[in-house]
């Protein structure tokens, strides 16, 4: 190896890391993951981990409170605005085929304290996210278990339950999971590609199933008038784009529209997980824009089509909040379409937690690599292959987190995260077209540097959509990241211990 390309582009916190080393590191033996995944591989991960509790819890509370049937349209705002990412991620993935996506594409582009700032913040996506799911999951066994009589003890249902305490099954659900993604990808894929055929089975039962019952008069209004929060929402669970620009809070109506876009952005998340598996990817050029794009496409379609039917099938002032696709069939008289439903959710869930706590993983294991986190962390497993100390380590922590948590504030804490590392990698493209456009590109986003600029404006403005106090949370949490990177990462850094 050259002196040249293991010497950091710049110095300081945004020394880069470059593209050859990326590579290069990963195909130390000790510190490999194995190159097992094909395209077809990546899509079912892809729609494995994007079909969730997004579309099948959050439709309904979003419907009821935000949009009304205007919900179909919150998707295809939130459809866009990924739609508009997954071009950058494309892109950056399959020049950077390197586990921990954002991540490794800032530390290539920006800088290590970038680099270090979006690490920090896809853990929390990917811890949160996993958690949510979990508890998310854990609602529709114990509803499907209260369907033939067997009742957990109220202390072990969980915070969200009046008098629970422990949510049992989401914590066990973590552990199980945990296991799984030591024992190695292979065994996950496999398990993965099944639950997925189920999981998309179920919704395409409710989108055609439904049809038959879409009644005209549910539609109108489509886009319900703006009218003023419950209690008058003048506090910080309001947008910050309300709070900040000083007009009164509504709810419904064209902003509506947005806000709702905002939260059930929440369904989308899991396509920049694929490119998380870019290093375990036979042939990265080519499969991963392939695996993100076909994901994404395939989602959007089926996203609209449910909240169109859900919506059509019962007026969105009485869909139910819990489980809103099961119980729009319940409400026309369908028990059995509902049982079966929130079987298929119960079962599909499990897959999206799975492909998360994989992704968060993955992103620990490449900081850890890096030496910005301990280097303990980034050895693997000699047979397995899998990087078993931080799966192990994290598991145990969300699995806790999971059964101690309640799922509504998580979840924008989640999105905001998560469209926080989009304009990163925006960024990032444009950043890495002008220090390196030599590097060959098997995908290449289109009006460089016009559709990332756009991806940038479209991601704030979502975010600029969620409530006051996720900003300040999320503040919160990288304060402490940026504790942690200035106390060990910068000085453990292997662009620092090992550069001449
Ligand atoms: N998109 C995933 C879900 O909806 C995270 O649950």
């Amino acid at each position: 190896m050259s002196t040249d390309e293991r010497t950091p582009a710049r110095t300081g916190i945004f020394r880069t890391k470059s593209v050859e080393q990326s590579i290069r590191d990963t195909e130390e033996p000790e510190h490999a993951l194995k190159k097992s995944l094909s395209a077809w591989d990546l899509t079912v991960f892809g729609v494995g981990v994007i079909i969730g509790t997004g579309i099948f819890v959050l439709t309904g509370k979003v419907a009821k409170e935000n949009a009304g049937p205007a919900t179909s349209l919150a998707f295809v705002v939130a459809g866009i605005v990924c739609a508009l990412a997954a071009l950058c991620y494309a892109e950056f993935a399959s020049t950077v085929p390197v586990a921990g996506s954002a991540y490794t594409f800032a530390y290539a582009s920006i800088g290590e304290l970038p680099a270090w700032i979006i690490g920090w913040d896809l853990v929390l996506e990917f811890a949160l996210g996993t958690a949510v799911v979990a508890v998310g999951w854990s609602g529709y066994v114990q509803s499907l278990m209260d369907n033939i009589g067997w009742h957990l003890p109220l202390v072990l249902q969980g915070p969200d339950v009046t008098g629970g305490t422990f949510d049992i099954l989401a914590f066990l659900l973590v552990l199980v999971l945990t296991g799984v993604l030591v024992l190695g990808m292979q065994l996950s894929a496999r398990i993965t590609s099944i639950v997925v055929a189920i999981k998309v089975v179920v919704v395409l039962i409710v989108i055609v199933a439904g049809l038959f019952f879409v009644v005209g008069d549910n539609y109108k209004p489509f886009i319900p008038p703006a009218s003023a929060p419950p209690g008058g929402g003048s506090d910080w669970t309001q947008p910050l784009i309300q709070l900040i620009s000083g007009y009164a809070p509504t709810n419904f109506g064209v902003m509506g529209i947005f806000t709702a876009a905002s939260v059930v952005f929440f369904a989308f998340i899991g396509f920049d997980v694929v490119a998380t598996a870019a290093e375990e990817t036979k042939l990265p050029q080519r499969d991963m824009p392939r695996g993100i794009l076909g994901s994404l496409l395939i989602c959007t379609f089926l996203y609209v089509a449910v909240a169109l039917v859900v919506t059509g099938m019962q007026h969105y002032s009485e869909l139910s909040v819990n489980a809103p696709l099961a119980d729009a069939f319940k409400a026309v008289g369908h028990p059995f379409y509902a049982g079966v439903i929130s079987f298929g959710a119960a079962i599909g869930l499990t897959t999206v937690c799975l492909i998360l706590l994989l992704g968060q993983t993955r992103v620990f294991f490449a900081m850890s690599r890096d030496g910005l986190l301990p280097r303990f962390f980034s050895i693997t497993h000699p047979r397995f292959k899998t990087p078993y100390r931080p799966t192990i380590l994290l598991g145990v922590i969300i699995a806790i987190v999971a059964g101690f948590t309640s799922i509504n504030e998580l979840a924008t804490l989640v999105n905001i995260g998560t469209l926080f590392a989009f304009v990163v990698v925006a960024a990032g493209v444009i950043v890495l077209r002008r220090t390196r456009p030599d590097l060959p590109r098997a995908f290449r986003t289109p009006w460089v540097p016009f559709l990332p600029i756009l991806s940038i404006a479209a991601s704030l403005w979502l975010m600029l959509n969620l409530p006051g106090e996720t900003w300040f949370r999320f503040a919160v949490w990288m304060v402490i990241g940026f504790f942690v990177y200035f106390l060990y990462g910068r000085r453990h850094s292997r662009l620092n211990t090992e550069a001449p």
